[in-house]
């Protein structure tokens, strides 16, 4: 009987991590090379990415996903450096500041956090699409969105980008499905990505504030069924679930890992 190991081998793939210097792509980062992969990890901050390319046997980039010359670069550049381009990982994203109550937000907030998360995500996909469907080797694609796209509260901003990003997963997996290109997207809840262990979660009231967007996600780290906020690692296995031969049938999903969050 062969071993169900080889079905998570990425041995002799290569993968991009976007937004992969810190937090969550840090986390996907190491996963995938745990598994085998090349992995090429891209950053805003060249230097984190530098860094966690040098723990985890990797390559590292400078990208600003919100450049389009610079991402077709970025993805050719993969290829001419490890030898092909397998899986994409869009994971570079922001929210810190661009919430709150829909008066309150300007347009240079809508802009920046758009061109980040939808405009820079649109970039990669467009870019990898069209090398993976050039090699005609099929391949994955994986888009970081958020239980936010389903249950908002961060801010008509970040909710919306990450239903976005939901939706643009699903349109490419119908399209990209005749490559045999995979394209999903995984909504991690809340994952503690700062330094030092994650506050409490059960059992600590919501510091109600009368502020519907701030007090629906305390609420719900509070009650989350789990009761603990995920360690990045836990993104990095479904990520290494949605790149590997484990989920070849699977493609057009939006996977949560969430601790349970979405049933609350
Ligand atoms: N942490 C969570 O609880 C949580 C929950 C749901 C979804 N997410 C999503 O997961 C992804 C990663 O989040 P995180 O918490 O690890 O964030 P983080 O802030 O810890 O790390 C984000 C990384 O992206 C990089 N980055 C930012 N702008 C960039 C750009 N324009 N081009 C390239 N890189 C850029 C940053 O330099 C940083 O290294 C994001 O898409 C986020 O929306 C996070």
């Amino acid at each position: 009987m062969e071993s169900a190991a080889q079905w998570i081998d990425l041995s002799g793939k290569v993968a991009h991590v976007t937004g992969g210097g810190k937090g969550i792509g840090e986390a996907i980062a190491t996963a995938l090379a745990m598994a085998g992969a090349k992995v090429m990890v891209s950053d805003i901050n060249v230097a984190s990415a530098q860094s966690v390319a040098d723990a985890i046997g990797g390559e590292a980039m400078a990208l600003d996903v919100t450049d389009r010359t610079a991402v077709d670069a970025a993805m050719a550049d993969t290829v001419i450096r490890l030898g092909s381009l397998d899986i994409l990982v869009n994971n570079a994203g922001v929210y810190l500041g661009f919430g709150g109550p829909v008066r309150e937000i300007t347009d240079a907030m809508w802009r920046t956090l758009w061109s980040v998360n939808v405009d820079g995500l649109f970039y990669c996909c467009r870019a990898a699409a069209d090398i993976m469907i050039k090699a005609d080797n099929g391949g994955r694609i994986i888009n970081i969105s958020s239980t936010q796209a389903r249950t908002p509260g961060v801010g008509v901003t970040y909710d919306g980008s990450k239903a976005a990003v939901e939706q643009i997963t699903k349109a490419l997996a119908l399209e990209l499905a005749q490559y045999k290109i995979n394209v999903n997207a995984i909504a991690p809840g809340p994952t503690w990505v700062n330094e030092g262990p994650a506050p409490e979660t059960t059992g600590a009231p919501p510091n109600r504030t009368g502020d519907p967007l701030a007090d629906t996600v305390a609420d719900r780290i509070a009650r989350l069924p789990v009761g603990r906020w995920a360690d990045p690692i836990e993104q990095g296995k479904a990520a290494v679930f949605l790149a590997s031969e484990l989920s070849d049938f699977v493609t057009g999903c939006y996977l949560p890992v969430d601790g349970g969050w979405l049933v609350l």
